[in-house]
């Protein structure tokens, strides 16, 4: 094989690239600690055969126009709502991610946010800061409970799983679920139990956000649902930000329509410094660590690699999104 040139759009474990280049592949890496503009990215991709990208890069119609010798892009993600997976298809692109590995520690940062929230920890931390500890106060800083109550988890897929699974060791809470297809082993292992939408956003105490960004998720999450959730809700978000309307849900926390509010994703992304979500009691705002720990990062690292590796190899694709494209 004539050395296949890959593109690596951002720094990312070194792993990675070794497995490339131990594989035989001509590697360029985006070397600058930011992601590239559109032209930057336009003109590094033209005369690489692969591209290995995350979300933070916009592989779209343009981009795959513009740069014809492209035969892969391999996504160091689980969500890919940054390609263009239909035309990739069309022109025969495959398109790899990294699934399942990075579940538990999306899993742990939804899980810590609820916790977080319930707590005001965020809040109280930051009053610290600001030398406002003054004594004990029994009738302050009150947090609500989570034992026994109702998550409600907005796509129950992998990360909503282990999600759901701590949420049901941790405090025994009942677990409800709104899906496209029903999870069984959701229900077989954990006693979750499908229900409609209005229904989820009525019934949960807390209520996740799992699913993937698609036309049919953007801003679902907006006033008209907010409103029907309870007072006393928890809304948890670490799947994307479009997903909810920040306006809206800025909204509801003023009107106490909402108890409280727990982030890892933000629209828009960065969230400015200003934004008013942050000085609120009840809220915690991560910036999109979801899968951020060592062991994960590299596990995706290898996945991304591989994806690549195993195309040119054998014309297999371990995590795919798009297999029809392999099909002879
Ligand atoms: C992170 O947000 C991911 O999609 O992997």
């Amino acid at each position: 094989m004539t050395s296949k040139k890959i593109l690596i759009t951002r720094l990312f474990p070194e792993i990675g690239a070794k497995l490339l280049k131990k594989a035989g592949f001509e590697i360029t890496q985006w070397q600058e600690d930011r992601p590239m503009t559109q032209s930057e990215l336009i003109e590094q991709a033209k005369g690489h055969h692969g591209i290995l990208c995350t979300l933070t890069e916009k592989i779209d119609s343009e981009l795959l126009s513009s740069c014809p010798n492209i035969e892969i892009i391999s996504q160091f993600a689980v969500g890919y709502d940054n390609i263009d997976v239909k035309k990739a298809t069309q022109l025969g692109i495959p398109v790899g991610y990294t699934p399942d590995v990075l579940s538990a520690a999306t899993a742990d940062i939804a899980f810590g946010l609820m916790v977080a929230t319930s707590r005001k920890m965020f809040y109280l931390h930051k009053s610290i800061i600001e030398d406002k500890w003054d004594y004990f106060k029994p009738n302050a800083n009150l947090g609500i409970e989570l034992h026994n109550k109702t998550l409600g988890i907005f796509g129950l897929g992998r990360i909503g799983f282990e999600m759901a699974k701590l949420c049901k060791g941790a405090y025994n809470m009942n677990v409800i679920y709104n899906n496209r297809t029903p999870n069984k082993k959701a229900e077989q292992e954990l006693g979750a139990n499908w229900v409609d939408f209005e229904t989820l956003l009525a019934q949960s105490d807390v209520l996740s956000v799992h699913c993937a960004l698609t036309p049919a998720t953007n801003g679902i999450f907006n006033k008209k649902a907010f409103d029907k959730m309870k007072l006393s809700s928890i809304f948890i978000n670490t799947a994307r930000g479009l997903i909810h309307n920040e306006t809206d849900l800025i909204e509801a926390l003023n009107s106490q329509q909402i108890w409280g509010v727990g982030l890892d994703v933000t629209n828009p992304e960065p969230m400015k410094a200003n934004n008013p979500l942050l000085v609120m009691e009840n809220v915690s705002v991560l910036p999109h660590v979801g899968s951020g720990t060592v062991e994960t990062r590299d596990k995706m690292a290898i996945i991304a690699a591989n994806n690549i590796i195993g195309f040119y190899k054998n014309k297999q694709i371990p995590h795919i999104i798009n297999p029809e494209v392999l099909q002879d």
